[in-house]
């Protein structure tokens, strides 16, 4: 089963070929950061019109990497939700286009449930059920993945996602965008114990998290430094930012699985690259017993292979589209 995959939810447009779920024979990805950054942040009218310019030929080079012709295709899956709408609405019309030129069915993919299926490229022994975090610069969120098509929130943020809070002040910063992987790489050698960033927790929710009073802080002690003409500790500064963000998310999803007790975590998404989380998850899995899953750090971020590999598992449940198949800005994790 070979089903060509298209995804175009943010900043990345992308195409690819996967073959029943797990073998990628090509994946392409063509990224507008370049454009974006002069602006410090996605733009939305932009990234429509990037996705439109290059979907076409990425579509085609997918094909002919996987050493196919389109006649060999089975299905065409795509990313309809969640993300910008314009981006997502340009993936899904091409795939309309696409499927029904080439006769073959319409597969649609929530972009979350796509993220981890990642796993399933880099873990070929990886079944549900396991517990996943979820955690890119859209989404945060604790996934309880009952079965490849049957998933369900456990907890996630109310308000910021990790991912656009570590790109917020990486941007007061000046360190670059998406700031995550800079971020990132400044933590290294840093002490994590130099500055005090608030970790929050939501009275009665004890899986939820929230993120805006870490940015906030982060901005305000950043804005102090400069003011008092004192110079910021940026190593410091970035390793303690990413020891708060870690111990928001990483006691939580190790108490979901606790509850859950399916012995097995997964991670997804592009913040799932961050060095200080994985470590973390390790230290954490090793002493709880539960076994861990890493997605290899080139399908953390947005690719289409990831939704090839789920649009397999949704082609088997029998969830296709029909031709009035539409985008959506917001879209609840288990209504697939
Ligand atoms: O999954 P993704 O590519 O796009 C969405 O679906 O949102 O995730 C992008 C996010 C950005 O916020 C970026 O800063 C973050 O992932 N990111 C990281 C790292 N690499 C990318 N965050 C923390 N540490 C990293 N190494």
């Amino acid at each position: 089963m070979n089903i060509l995959a298209i995804e175009s939810s943010c900043d990345d447009t992308a195409a690819s070929v996967v073959r029943d779920g797990r073998t990628v024979l090509s994946s392409c990805v063509s990224s507008q950061i370049e454009m974006h950054t002069i602006y410090g942040g996605v733009v939305p009218e932009i990234a429509s019109r990037k996705h439109v310019e290059a979907i076409s030929g990425l579509a085609d080079r997918a094909v002919s990497d996987a050493g196919l012709t389109k006649a060999e295709l089975d299905a065409v899956a795509v990313t309809y939700a969640p993300g910008l709408i314009g981006a997502v609405l340009v993936g899904v019309n091409f795939a309309k286009g696409a499927a029904m030129a080439l006769d073959l069915p319409l597969v649609p993919v929530h972009h979350v449930r796509g993220h981890i299926a990642a796993n399933y490229i880099t873990h070929p022994d990886l079944e549900p059920p396991f517990v996943c975090l979820c955690v890119s610069g859209g989404t945060t969120a604790i996934v309880d993945v009952r079965s490849y098509t049957d998933m369900s929130i456990l907890g996630g943020t109310r308000d910021d996602a990790a991912g656009e809070c570590f790109d917020k002040v990486a941007r007061v910063l000046g360190i670059g965008y998406p700031g995550g992987g800079p971020m990132d790489k400044l933590a290294q050698g840093g002490d994590d114990t130099k500055y005090n960033l608030p970790v929050a927790r939501v009275a009665g929710a004890e899986l939820d998290m929230s993120f805006s009073g870490l940015k906030t802080a982060s901005l305000n002690l950043i804005h102090n430094v400069e003011q008092k003409g004192e110079t910021l500790d940026l190593p410091a500064f970035a390793a303690s930012f990413g020891r708060a963000v870690s111990d928001s998310l990483v006691p939580r999803v190790l108490a979901a699985a606790g509850m859950r007790g399916y012995g097995k975590v997964a991670v997804a998404g592009g913040v799932a690259a961050n060095s200080r989380i994985r470590a973390d998850l390790q230290a954490a899995c090793a002493k709880s017993g539960d076994r861990l899953f890493l997605p290899e750090l080139r399908w953390c971020g947005d690719n289409a292979a990831m939704i090839g590999c789920q649009g397999f598992y949704e082609l088997r449940a029998g969830h296709l589209a029909g031709w009035d198949l539409n985008a959506y800005a917001t879209r609840d994790i288990g209504l697939g």
